[in-house]
């Protein structure tokens, strides 16, 4: 199977656990507020961190079903954390996903319970002793551990509080690379520990993962950054000009675009070298991150 075959079957697989976990069971009256939480989570979008999370315990042996739950969970979180992004008081976007945003069809207060309910309910999700049975408990307990964590203070929330403080000021080099490896590396770092927490990883085996997972995720942060300026915006499914509108503070109002592309290259050929020989088989984590490189979507 070639690499694309397989992570369209990742984003299939992710696409049915998230319909069929969603859902209004013993809701009443909390019916509105599932519609929200499907409304973002099943818009589509990449999947590029339930590939990615899917993918490392695939190749450390796992069967990828018993992966699924967690790889959900982190696409929720994912998603909550673009809800809360659109909302007014935060990058006050309009279309996500090729749709209107969250609280532009819901309200506001509606999107905040959406972004938190979808939050919460991952770790519903990922720790269900449904599902759950088949893997070893304290890899459970680290894999939630890791998801807390690169979702939180020192993870996504903080990189976005971090973001917001940085409008209207000059970010170096340094604070901005750190903003964004919160930002968004936390989420594609948890993708790639988690896979290698449930599939058993060696010490080894996590470090290339953790290398591969922070190269990839300062790429695609510089790559969202280009894309927000040269973009379009019936391709990328969101809005262009977002960031200077905010006065946000990205690598390529620092940096200039040319520099970006190179740098974006630059991280993806360091990812590719971290794993190379480190796994069984790396042919899907190569493609997938080459193809991440120069992305127009
Ligand atoms: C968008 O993430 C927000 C960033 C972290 C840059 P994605 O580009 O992965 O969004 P979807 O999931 O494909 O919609
Ligand atoms: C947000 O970065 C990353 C998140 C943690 C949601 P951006 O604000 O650049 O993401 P987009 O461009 O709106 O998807
Ligand atoms: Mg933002
Ligand atoms: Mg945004
Ligand atoms: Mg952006």
């Amino acid at each position: 199977m070639n690499w694309q075959t397989r992570l369209n079957e990742y984003i299939g697989q992710t696409q049915l656990f998230l319909d069929h976990n969603l859902n209004t069971d013993g809701c009443v009256g909390q019916e509105k507020l599932v519609e929200a939480m499907r409304y973002s989570a099943l818009a589509g979008g990449k999947r590029l961190r339930p590939a990615l999370l899917l993918e490392f315990y695939r190749i450390l042996g796992g069967k990828v079903e018993r992966a699924l739950p967690f790889a959900a969970a982190l696409e929720m979180i994912h998603t909550y954390s673009l809800i809360h992004d659109d909302l007014p008081c935060m990058d006050n976007d309009d279309l996500r996903r090729g749709q209107p945003t969250n609280h532009k069809v819901y309200g506001e207060a509606m999107a905040v319970l959406a972004g938190d309910a979808l939050l919460t309910q991952a770790f519903v999700l990922a720790t269900d002793p449904g599902y759950t049975a088949g893997l070893p408990a304290q890899a459970v307990l680290e894999a939630a551990h890791c998801l807390a964590q690169q979702a939180g203070v020192l993870g996504m929330a903080g990189g976005q509080a971090l973001d917001l403080q940085a409008e209207g000021k000059e970010l170096g080099i340094q604070a901005l690379t750190q903003l964004q490896a919160c930002k968004t590396g936390a989420l594609i770092c948890a993708a790639c520990q988690i896979g290698c927490i449930l599939g058993g990883a060696s010490e080894e085996q996590t470090q290339a993962a953790q290398t591969y997972a922070s190269c990839i995720g300062l790429a695609f942060q510089i790559q969202d950054d280009i894309l927000d300026i040269e973009g379009d915006e019936a391709v990328l499914g969101k809005p262009v000009g977002s960031d200077q509108t905010n006065q946000k503070s990205t690598f390529p109002a620092l940096l200039g675009l040319p520099a970006c592309r190179q740098k974006v290259h630059e991280l993806t050929e360091q990812a590719v070298a971290a794993i190379e020989g480190k796994f069984a088989q790396t042919e899907f984590l190569t493609g997938l991150a080459r193809s991440l490189d120069g992305r127009e979507k």
